[in-house]
């Protein structure tokens, strides 16, 4: 089989394409022969040698694909040689074949090509899991989710529109924001030039919104807890501003808000298998009715990995950047 492999942790130019030998399925496991894969910032921490992948998984980057099943383990009887279907990855998407456990494969909604189909698992799983299973944002609640128009962003701005919240979501351009509207977001923040925790009590009449999807961790969290609704819920996904921050507990207090702080991979298999099931029964109807749809910037074949490092670098992309094995 064919694999991205990290000859050094450092910059795109360490990953390259190499012959390595097949893996095989263990019980409860398929082995799926990848068609795509797609490119997730963790992907970019795991390559600088900040984010090794959980104890067992694969030491090959990558957190979703779409393909093939290739071969089946003892004991599992819901997929078959030769169905198409999707995965959330520990590890291991970068390859032309990937290991995984049965309960986290997914068909492909109806509506999606093979291809497309890798751009959906791991934002589904992330989305759904933190925005709805964790934080519980309900219909016509305010839902602020930061970069909007990144991977993560394009799903929830959708998703939480679908489900009947208002969205509130930040981004870096006016182009990057009509983007957003047009997905759905209901009121658009510039983070270069506007205050976003006045932006949200602007449109809230100082209320605030009820859950925030934050990307950002230390750089957010104060302004994050200001911009909360009374029992508004934080949930932190990522740490693009930093890890270590001062928080005025008074302010959650008042609110009796709720911070949480939550990372998908590190979940135990049943937990991701739970969310899948959930994914399968609750989301991919609403992607087969088109009211939820992945956005992919571009595609490019998985030899020029090394570029699709760079554009998710350059923060010029909007919505997710396709491999194809
Ligand atoms: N914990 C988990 O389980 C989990 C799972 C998946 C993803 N994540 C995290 O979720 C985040 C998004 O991942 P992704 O794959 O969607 O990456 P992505 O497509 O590269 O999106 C990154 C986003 O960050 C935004 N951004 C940059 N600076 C910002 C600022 N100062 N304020 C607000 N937004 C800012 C960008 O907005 P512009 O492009 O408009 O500048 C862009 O939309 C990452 O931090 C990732 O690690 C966590």
């Amino acid at each position: 089989m064919r694999a991205v492999i990290a000859t050094a942790a450092g910059g795109p130019e360490v990953l390259s394409v190499h012959e390595v030998p097949d893996v095989e399925p263990g019980p409860g496991e398929v082995a799926i022969a990848v068609v795509a894969t797609a490119v997730n910032r963790a992907d970019l921490l795991q390559r600088q040698g900040f984010y090794p992948p959980p104890p067992g998984a694969s030491e090959v980057i990558g957190l979703e694909c779409s393909g093939t099943i290739a071969a089946v383990g003892e004991g599992v009887e819901q997929w078959s040689v030769g169905d198409e279907v999707c995965a959330l990855l520990a590890g291991g998407g970068y390859a032309s074949r990937v290991v995984v456990p049965a309960g986290q494969v997914m068909p492909v909604p109806d509506g999606v090509d093979l291809v497309t189909a890798a751009a959906l698992p791991e934002v589904a799983a992330t989305v759904w899991s933190n925005v709805f299973m964790v934080a519980g944002l309900k219909p016509h609640e305010g839902f602020l989710v930061h970069g909007g128009a990144g991977g993560i962003g394009t799903f929830a701005i959708q998703l939480a529109s679908a489900l009947g919240a208002r969205v509130f979501t930040t981004g870096g351009t006016a182009e990057k924001l009509a983007f957003c509207a047009s997905l759905g977001a209901d009121v658009t923040i510039n983070y270069r030039d506007e205050d976003f925790v006045e932006a949200v009590k602007a449109a809230t009449g100082g209320g605030g919104v009820d859950v925030i999807l934050d990307n950002m961790g230390a750089k957010y969290l104060q302004r994050n807890v200001e911009a909360l609704a009374t029992e508004g819920r934080l949930v932190i996904i990522g740490m693009q501003g930093g890890i270590k921050a001062e928080l005025d507990i008074s302010v959650l207090l008042r609110k009796r808000g709720a911070v949480i702080a939550t990372s998908l991979r590190s979940r135990a298999a049943d937990q991701k298998a739970a969310i899948c099931a959930s994914l399968v029964e609750l989301v991919w109807p609403l992607v087969a009715e088109g009211l939820v749809r992945p956005i992919v910037h571009g595609t490019m074949p998985l030899d020029d990995v090394v570029a699709a490092h760079e554009l998710m670098e350059s923060g010029e992309h909007t919505g997710k950047i396709v491999l194809t094995v």
